[in-house]
């Protein structure tokens, strides 16, 4: 083995560990990694939503929640029934984190080994955008099922996934899919107005041999739900986005191989 590789950890009550990953920053990573975790959750599993982005976490915002004092409070932090971790609990986000490529690695290897996630059916985590050490560490020393790899439809954010799609081959993590987001935008009469080019996800699904896992729309009520604290398929569950969104759910039970366990009752789709 090489001896720079990082020990695989191992989650033995998690069935599943799921990484949302993108080339590009700002395709929509995040917002994926909320929604599939709260999707999965509404279709009746227990789940967990871990946050590897160090520099930029998200998962705080997206839930409602900001910094709390470690000396008093329990990881992980749960909300609407899913259990959360963030370095964004720990350090505000308006103050930077100027650690190097270890300490980050540490930091999420301790998110993984330290936490005391208990049996979930899906651990979904949210990695920071490129592929570079930080991904790489975590694809490595993470148990991961497979990543879904997160593209819009154009060109430049197509370049860049591939080399995501890439990174996930070279150590042995199978992608479960691509999910094309911000496809089109839907008006008022219905009509569909793709605004960032077209096909981009299909194309990269194809070219990679790995299932397409749909498109998204553009809802300007995706990015109000972060202000709200509250994933769109949660409070908005007949948006056109969250119907898609509970379909990238599906799609990802049927290729992660996962059935529900829990009480709540399956969304019809
Ligand atoms: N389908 C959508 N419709 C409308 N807005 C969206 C949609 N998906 C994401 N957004 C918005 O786009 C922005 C970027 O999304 P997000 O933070 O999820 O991307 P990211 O890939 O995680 O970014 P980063 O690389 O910085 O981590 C956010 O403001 C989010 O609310
Ligand atoms: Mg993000």
């Amino acid at each position: 083995m090489n001896p720079q590789m990082p020990p695989k950890l191992s989650l033995p009550g998690v069935k599943q560990v799921i990484a949302v990953a993108s080339g590009k920053g700002g395709v929509g990573k995040s917002t994926v990694a909320a929604n599939l975790a709260m999707g999965l959750h509404m279709r009746g599993h227990s789940v967990g939503l871990m946050d590897a982005d160090i520099y930029g976490p998200s998962v705080p915002l997206m839930f409602g929640l900001g910094t709390v004092d470690p000396k008093t409070t329990a990881f992980p932090i749960e909300k609407y029934g899913i259990r959360l971790m963030s370095m964004g609990f720990l350090v505000n986000p308006e103050q930077a984190v100027i650690w190097r490529g270890p300490k980050v690695a540490q930091a999420v290897q301790s998110f993984l080994a330290q936490i005391d996630w208990g049996a979930l059916d899906f651990l979904v985590i949210d990695l920071p955008p490129g592929t570079g050490d930080a991904q790489l560490t975590l694809c490595q020393s993470a148990p991961l099922t497979g990543a879904v790899v997160v593209t819009t439809p154009g060109e430049v954010s197509l370049i860049d996934a591939r080399k995501g799609v890439k990174m996930f081959a070279e150590v042995n993590v199978p992608v479960l899919g691509v999910i094309e987001n911000m496809s089109y935008f839907v008006d008022a009469t219905g009509t569909q107005t793709p605004i960032f080019g077209v096909g981009g996800g299909l194309k990269l699904a194809e070219e990679s041999n790995v299932p397409f896992l749909g498109e998204l729309p553009i809802d300007p009520r995706v990015a109000q739900c972060v202000d709200t604290g509250e994933p769109i398929v949660r409070r908005h569950p007949d948006a056109g986005v969250s119907k898609a969104y509970m379909e990238l759910c599906a799609a990802v039970e049927r290729v992660a191989g996962g059935a529900p366990s829990g009480e709540l009752p399956l969304v019809q789709l």
